[in-house]
Order: C-alpha cells, then structure tokens, then sequence
C-alpha cells in the first residue's frame, strides 16, 4: 500500500511541497524554504534586539559635531561651504537620532534626515558622501539609480543596494544598518511629466520610486548576501533600513529654470517690492517643491528632507584642488616620482593650462585627473630610466603633451 511519504509536507507548516519548493531535511523532520526564510528572520530580529549586541555598535559610533565635521571635510572637499555645512548638520542629527534611542518622554520623536545633493558633474557630490563616511568610520556603497528596475523586470532589484551596504560593513548586519547609502543619478528615475518634457525614462521611472520608497521608509528587507536576482535557494539576511542614511544625488539639469520659474510665479501677486532673489545663485532656493516638478513622486520627496546643492566649480576652485585637498592631485604625482628619487615641479603657467582645460571638458574637477595623466604618461615612462632628477612641468611642455595625446587618441 503505497502510503504518502511524510517527506512531502513540510512538519512546521503542514503545506504539500511543490515541485518548486525547496525542502531540507533533517534527522526526523523537514522544512520548507517558506518556513526556513521566517526562521531565519525571527532569528535575526531576537539578535538583533538584544541590547549588548547594538549597544556595542552605538558605542563605536564617532559622534563628530558639525562644526569639527565640516572642518575635516575642509580638508579634502574644496568650496561648497553651503552643502558641507548642510550635510554635516544632517549627518549629527542623523546619528543623534540612533544614539538617544526612539522618542523623548513628551513624544518628540527626532525625522531622519535623508539627504538630496545637487550639482553638476564633478562638483563633489560623491566625495562628499565618501568622505563623510571615512570620517565616520561607518560602511559606505554607492549605488546608481539607472541600473534599478521594478521588481519583476530585468535588472537589478533595489534590494540590491544593501546587499552592496552588507559587503562593505563585512557582512556585519548592526554595522551595515547605521551606514550610508549613496544612490547616484536619481534624477535619471524622474517620471516623465507636464513640467519636465526633457526627461526620456518612461514610466518604468515611477515604479522604480516605488521601489526606493520602501527602502527609505524604514523596512526589514530580505537581502539576498550574494547580491543579484532573488533565488529560492540563496538564504536572506534581514536588513532593517531604518537607522541608514540616505544620500540622493544627482544632476537635474536644467534645475535652475524650474526653480526661476516657480519664484517669479511666487513672487508675482505677493511681496514683490521686499524679495530680493538673488540671480546669480537660484540654486540656493531648491525646495521640494522643484524635485516634485522635475519628476520626482512627492512620496519620495517627503523621504528626503534635506536638500543643498553644489555650485558648479571655478577656475579658482579647480586650481586649489589640484594643489590643497590631503590628496591633492598633483602632490600624488609629485609623491610618486619622489618615490623614484626624482624631483617634480609644476609651473604656474601649466596649472593655469591644465584648469583650462578642465573648463573646457565640462566635467567639472573629474576633468582634471585625466589632463594631467595625459601630460604625465610621457615622463612617467621616461624619467625612472633616466639620470636626470630634476623636471619642471611648464606651459610648453604641458600643451604639447596633452595636444598630442589629443592627437593620438583622434588618430587611433
Ligand atoms: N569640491 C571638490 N573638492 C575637491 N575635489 C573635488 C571636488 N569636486 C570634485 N573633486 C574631484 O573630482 C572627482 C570627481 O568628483 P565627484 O565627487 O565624483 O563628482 P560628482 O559630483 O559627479 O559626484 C573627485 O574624486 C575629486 O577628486
Ligand atoms: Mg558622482
């Protein structure tokens, strides 16, 4: 008499196994990936609320006060006085709010304070976040809004992204949920709207929002720790987002005419005689409202409350970071040829050639690094085999190397 094998039901739910369902045996009983995923989430969820365990990671927590923040990233992070102060008020409230726990006794309970960068290309927006993150000492990943898709579609799932913050936190789930995620070009997932004609994504946009929304309101997400599409036999960590930060960035073309259009309508009918808009800098005035215009869902928007800007940077900026920043640029080539004892100048005449340049390119400082490794390639090459140990960089010497690297690379 053929009896039914008690292997095709799962012992903790009871439910028949499909031919889909995993199922994993033990001595006497088995269990059902349905089952085992909840298992392994009440898990997490008891371990994670034992308090010596967080305690140990709140304690770790640098608590840098803005003023001594926005001092260090001084050092690496040239002009944007406005955003570093920002951001480095939102980051100690951020992180005020992990350290005093829920609400206060009256009910005061502290909003997190996810942030929106904008700013053209190479202003610093990434360095910002990255820097800020080092001198937290908290995990860090960047992940770029373009390359999300709703779920069930092909690409990446949102989800993703954390599995992006696991890594960089070593697989450590305490320390992964008290990082920084950065997520880049969100302004390229901007549902495409009546204010905003410029933007190409469809509405598949839109349902990426959707998806972002989740992860910003404060949920336990089952992240999949090797990444990639969710797989029945791949095993979750659970991630509760509520206590990471979120940095949104992004370009927004064209941002400054929706925020000109919105303060002439404003101011249009009240007050006009005491408004003072200041021309040169609209950006100044971006608000919530502008991102909703420029397609952002207001969901979304609400998730962020902080929003600064980066000016686009000048040919003032553009020298000092070539010369001040920790790391500055040049101070690397001038370090790595002193490694080979050799002694490396620059003139004022090729800093000023190589600023131009970078203004010309329109990539803001992110031109500058490939200027100069175009200027650079020749001696790098050279000058280790060679007896000379004194080269001085001028104008002449700069413009034939970058023209004729130009050169090559039109000719190849
Ligand atoms: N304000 C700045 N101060 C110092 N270096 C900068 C600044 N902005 C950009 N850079 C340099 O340019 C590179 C690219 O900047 P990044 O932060 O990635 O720009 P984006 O705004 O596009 O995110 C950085 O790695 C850094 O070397
Ligand atoms: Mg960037």
């Amino acid at each position: 008499m053929a009896k039914k094998k008690e292997t095709d039901f799962c012992n903790f739910c009871g439910e028949p196994i499909t031919p889909d369902t995993l199922l994993i045996h033990g001595e006497s009983a088995a269990i059902c990936e349905n089952c085992a995923n909840r298992v392994n989430e009440i898990v997490s969820e008891f371990h994670k609320n034992r308090p010596s365990k967080n305690q140990n990671h709140l304690q770790e927590l640098k608590l840098i006060k803005p003023k001594e923040l926005k001092a260090k990233l001084d050092e690496y992070v040239i002009g944007q006085e406005e955003a570093k102060k920002v951001i480095s008020v939102a980051v100690y409230n951020h992180y005020k709010r992990i350290l005093s726990g829920k609400a206060d006794d009256k009910g005061v309970e502290i909003e997190k304070s996810n942030i929106i960068l904008v700013g053209e290309t190479g202003t610093g927006k990434t360095l910002i976040a990255r820097t800020i993150a080092k001198l937290l000492d908290i995990p860090f990943c960047i992940a770029d809004a373009t390359v999300f898709t709703e779920a069930g579609y092909v690409g990446e799932d949102v989800e993703s992204i954390l599995t992006r913050l696991l890594q960089a936190a070593d697989y450590d789930v305490h320390k992964a949920e008290m990082g920084i995620v950065f997520i880049d070009e969100i302004d390229k997932i901007a549902r495409k709207g009546a204010d905003n004609p410029s933007i190409t994504r469809d509405v598949s946009g839109e349902g990426v929002q959707q998806s972002l929304l989740k992860l910003l309101e404060g949920a336990t997400v089952n992240v999949p720790p090797q990444g990639g599409r969710k797989h029945p036999e791949q095993k979750f960590t659970v991630v509760n987002t509520q206590n990471i930060l979120f940095i949104a960035s992004g370009a927004f073309n064209s941002m400054d005419k929706i925020i000109a259009e919105r303060m002439n309508t404003n101011v249009i009918g009240y007050n006009k005689k005491n408004r003072q808009l200041d021309k040169e800098n609209i950006m100044k005035y971006i608000s919530a409202q502008d991102l909703k215009s420029f397609g952002l869902i207001p969901e979304l928007c609400g998730r962020f409350p902080v929003i600064t800007y980066l000016n686009a940077l000048d040919r003032d900026a553009l020298q000092k970071i070539l010369l001040e920043p920790k790391n500055a640029l040049i101070k690397q080539y001038i370090y790595l040829l002193e490694l080979d004892g050799i002694k490396l100048e620059f003139t004022q005449e090729a800093l000023d050639y190589i600023v131009d340049k970078a203004i010309e390119l329109k990539l803001g400082a992110r031109g500058l690094r490939s200027i100069i490794e175009k200027i650079m390639t020749d001696l790098m090459y050279e000058a280790p085999a060679s007896k000379k140990k004194n080269f001085s960089i001028d104008l002449k010497y700069a413009q034939t190397q970058f023209e004729s690297s130009i050169f090559s690379f039109l000719n190849s």
